[in-house]
């Protein structure tokens, strides 16, 4: 079951959404009749533009600037988001970071599991029965602690790992309020800036993935993200997008 206002238009906020991954899911879920939120942490006239493209083809979005690994920013977003929409139908759980610029140590982990949580914690009382929450993650935290890791990418898998292992402990408490959590796992996705960056200064980590086989595109993994807030399969799914070797034999099930 998922939500849908008397105009069928559901309400989706998508952290993260003014470049790569999340703009390209707000393209493809606006493309299929929902209002998108796109959030930025400092990109407002990227996300303006895509605001604005996505308008121009016909569907509907606007543009709420919040740092979500900040309290005060991110009980804004959600306040703003109430006050304009009286609800929330889908959250995507999209932005992500850890090795920017004058990031302290405890970022990523702040970013990557605090904030997720407390954005969910914010958000789900505005989450009307049949929402859906995703969360957007990569094999390497997907699998943190069973497949290596690239030394520089160390601190973001542990910490996305973290953030989905908080996220699927609240399960039963979101089920209890009608709402379901779904996660979407890619393998590197070709054409991101984090992969051409990585090519750049890690090229044999990323030869090491092609080895495996074709990259999967952003869009294929955006849609994949699409695909899940309308799935009707049990929440705590995961949809893995690309790197078969991942999967073969895998010792956890999450
Ligand atoms: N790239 C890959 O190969 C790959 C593979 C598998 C999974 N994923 C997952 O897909 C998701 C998106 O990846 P991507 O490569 O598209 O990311 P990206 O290009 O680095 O974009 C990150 C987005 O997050 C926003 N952001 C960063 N910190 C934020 C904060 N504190 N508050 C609010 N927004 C913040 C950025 O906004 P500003 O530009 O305004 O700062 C930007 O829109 C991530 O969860 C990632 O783990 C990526």
């Amino acid at each position: 079951m998922t939500v849908e206002d008397a105009a069928g238009q559901r309400i989706v906020l998508i952290t993260g959404a003014s470049r790569g991954i999340g703009a390209e899911t707000a393209r493809v879920l606006a493309a299929r009749g929902d209002h998108v939120v796109v959030n930025y942490r400092e990109k407002a006239k990227r996300a303006q533009a895509l605001a604005d493209s996505i308008r121009h083809a016909g569907g509907s979005a606007s543009i709420a600037g919040a740092d979500i690994s900040d309290a005060d920013s991110v009980r804004a977003l959600v306040a703003g988001i109430v006050e304009e929409f009286g609800r929330l139908d889908v959250l995507v759980l999209n932005a992500s970071g850890g090795l920017e610029l004058h990031a302290g140590p405890d970022y990523a982990m702040a970013l990557n599991r605090d904030a997720q949580e407390r954005l969910v914690r914010l958000a789900v009382p505005h989450m009307p029965f049949g929402s859906r929450i995703v969360f957007v993650t990569s094999h390497q935290a997907h699998f943190h602690g069973h497949k290596p890791v690239p030394a520089e990418y160390e601190p973001i898998a542990a910490s996305k790992r973290a953030g989905e292992d908080v996220l699927r402990a609240m399960i039963p408490e979101l089920i209890a309020r009608g709402v379901a959590l779904h996660v979407v796992s890619g393998d590197m996705i070709d054409g991101t800036i984090i992969v051409q960056l990585l090519e750049r200064r890690n090229p044999d980590a990323v030869t090491a993935r092609r080895d495996h086989g074709t990259l999967p595109t952003v869009t294929e993994f955006a849609t994949a993200v699409s695909l899940a807030t309308t799935s009707p399969a049990d929440p705590g799914h995961t949809t893995y997008i690309g790197g078969q070797d991942y999967l073969d034999g895998r010792e956890i099930n999450v």
